[in-house]
């Protein structure tokens, strides 16, 4: 059986949504990333945003600090502007040996006016068809 695990990033609750949905399909926990990975994992599903066109910093201190094996890492974001955060997760990643998936999953998050109501029940159907091909 393939060992998953959910960390996430959010500031305003909108990454929370997808990380949440996540959760239902696999039915593991979605923890935020004041969590550490304690045990190694075929797959971690990891979810954040982009503020300032910039990952977060702890966004960056818990992927530089992961010290148990991850098989593979598979992004997932919600970002107001940007397509998706996944080349700034990229050089976050290739500091150290985990591989990142090239399959990820991105929907644009409320900001300011921006994207009102995202993630919206569509994206939500559409995040947890995108887990569901992990399970096969
Ligand atoms: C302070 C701040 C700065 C942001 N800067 C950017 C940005 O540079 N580019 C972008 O695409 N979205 C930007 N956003 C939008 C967020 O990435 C978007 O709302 C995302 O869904 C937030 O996810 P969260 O609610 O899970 O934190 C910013 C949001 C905030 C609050």
């Amino acid at each position: 059986m393939m060992k998953f695990a959910i960390r996430f990033h959010s500031k305003s609750g909108n990454t929370r949504l997808l990380a949440d949905a996540i959760s239902e399909v696999l039915d593991v926990p979605a923890y935020d990333i004041s969590h550490r990975l304690t045990e190694d994992v075929d797959v971690l599903f990891f979810g954040s945003g982009v503020y300032g066109c910039a990952l977060d910093p702890g966004v960056v201190s818990f992927i530089s600090d992961i010290d148990v094996k991850v098989g593979e890492f598979v992004n997932f974001c919600t970002t107001g502007m940007m397509t998706s955060n996944y080349d700034l997760i990229r050089d976050v990643l290739s500091t150290t040996g985990i591989a990142l998936s090239d399959r990820e999953f991105h929907c644009p998050g409320s900001f300011v006016g921006l994207n009102e109501g995202r993630p919206n029940e569509n994206d939500i159907a559409d995040v947890k068809i995108f887990v569901n091909d992990f399970l096969d």
